[in-house]
């Protein structure tokens, strides 16, 4: 995720597996999904965010060539994509940092009902799943917000246990040359999906999801670090960020804080559920771009061209821009499913604007 370099020619590569890891990942927690390939995560996604019986109405597809650019496909240069190994297990709503040739791979439902707790590393050179090791017994299992300095994966806050049960405010670091754990200060607050990233010398921790996993937290705090290590016992409150939420993509280029995309509301517990099953809610999602250059003012820059969310780790820095590679819009108006995202954003740092450079649709058929 180095900034401001040429466009490297095994870009495709990282990036066809972010978007297999962000297509997975995006998947709403409602049943195991086993590997396969992004056209059939696609429809699996879809169909599983499909409302209660009753709600839903047939033939909704059918309207879709009268629907806005939010639920149209954007026009894009068609990019040849070349499938990977799948991954050793599938995670929905779980975390993922490159460093180097090596992607690490963490948490993340299994199914609804059940959670990873460990890691699993793929080198992008011998394109093979090459490692797997324990995460922490009490770090959260999904929802984390994480970033890496190149060594050092922080991994802050998120959902403990499968279904919609409680975040935590517990923060651990993996030192990936040892490959030891060690825990930071708490947050003040527990959180979902905040967003997340090291900007000169602070660990920063963002909006996300408050405690009922529903209402978007407006937060900020910051913590100074180095080498893995908390250089301070508590955590700093900074300017609260204009629009909360989980599930951003949050991003330092050319020493500048962005906040990309995401949105307000997510499933919840439902209330007394012994099992904190999960219920849909109301979700907005958003493609507003946040900018902080001074520490302490937010400016909003360009819109993304649609509504994008769960993108937090579908993007990367290069060429003087930030790339974003799929992830999820509005849902469908009339049929209420979930409507994945195969456009490739690209956000010109120099300009400040946004293009559609790619896309991910491995066939030529269009999605409802
Ligand atoms: C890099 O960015 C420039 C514009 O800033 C663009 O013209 C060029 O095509 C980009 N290079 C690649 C390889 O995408
Ligand atoms: C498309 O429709 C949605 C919902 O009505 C609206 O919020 C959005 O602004 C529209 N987008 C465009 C590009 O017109
Ligand atoms: C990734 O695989 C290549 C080829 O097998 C190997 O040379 C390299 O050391 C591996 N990278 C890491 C960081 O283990």
């Amino acid at each position: 995720m180095a900034a401001s370099r040429p466009l490297p020619l095994r870009l495709a590569v990282p990036l066809a597996l972010a978007l297999l890891l962000a297509l997975v990942l995006v998947a709403p927690p409602r049943r195991a999904a086993g590997p396969r390939p992004p056209a059939r995560v696609s429809a699996l996604s879809s169909s599983a965010r499909t409302p209660a019986k009753g709600k839903r109405t047939k033939g909704g597809e059918r309207v879709t060539g009268h629907l806005n650019a939010t639920y149209a496909d954007l026009p894009a240069p068609r990019w040849d994509w070349e499938e990977m190994p799948a991954a050793p297990v599938p995670r929905l709503d779980g975390a993922a940092v490159q460093i180097g040739d090596l992607l690490y791979v963490f948490a993340g439902y299994g199914s609804l009902d059940h959670v990873h707790s460990h890691v699993d590393v793929y080198n992008f050179t011998s394109n093979t799943w090459t490692e797997r090791f324990d995460m922490p017994k009490e770090m959260a299992h999904s929802h984390l917000g994480m970033v890496s300095d190149g060594r050092y994966v922080y991994a802050v806050s998120g959902q403990y246990g499968p279904q919609c049960r409680a975040s935590i405010n517990r923060n651990f670091v993996l030192d990936t040359q040892t490959k030891k754990w060690h825990e930071l200060p708490p947050l003040p607050l527990p959180g979902y999906a905040p967003a997340t990233q090291l900007w000169r010398g602070r660990l920063h921790v963002m909006g996300g999801g408050k405690e009922d996993r529903h209402e978007p937290g407006l937060e900020r705090w910051s913590l100074a670090v180095k080498d893995g290590k908390a250089l301070e016992n508590e955590w700093r409150a900074e300017v609260p960020i204009p629009r909360g939420g989980p599930h951003r993509a949050c991003v330092v280029a050319n020493d500048k804080l962005f906040v990309i995309g995401g949105q307000e509301g997510d499933f919840m517990a439902k209330p007394g559920s012994p099992i904190f099953k999960c219920v849909r809610r109301h979700e907005v999602v958003y493609g507003d771009v946040y900018m902080l250059d001074d520490g302490s003012k937010w400016k909003q820059v360009s819109p993304m061209p649609k509504p994008d969310s769960h993108i937090e780790f579908a993007w990367v820095v290069v060429n003087n821009s930030i790339v974003v590679v799929g992830g999820t819009t509005e849902k469908h108006p009339i049929t209420k499913k979930m409507i994945l995202v195969g456009e490739v954003f690209r956000f010109d740092l120099e300009t400040m604007t946004w293009s559609v450079i790619g896309c991910t649709k491995l066939s030529g058929s269009r999605q409802p």
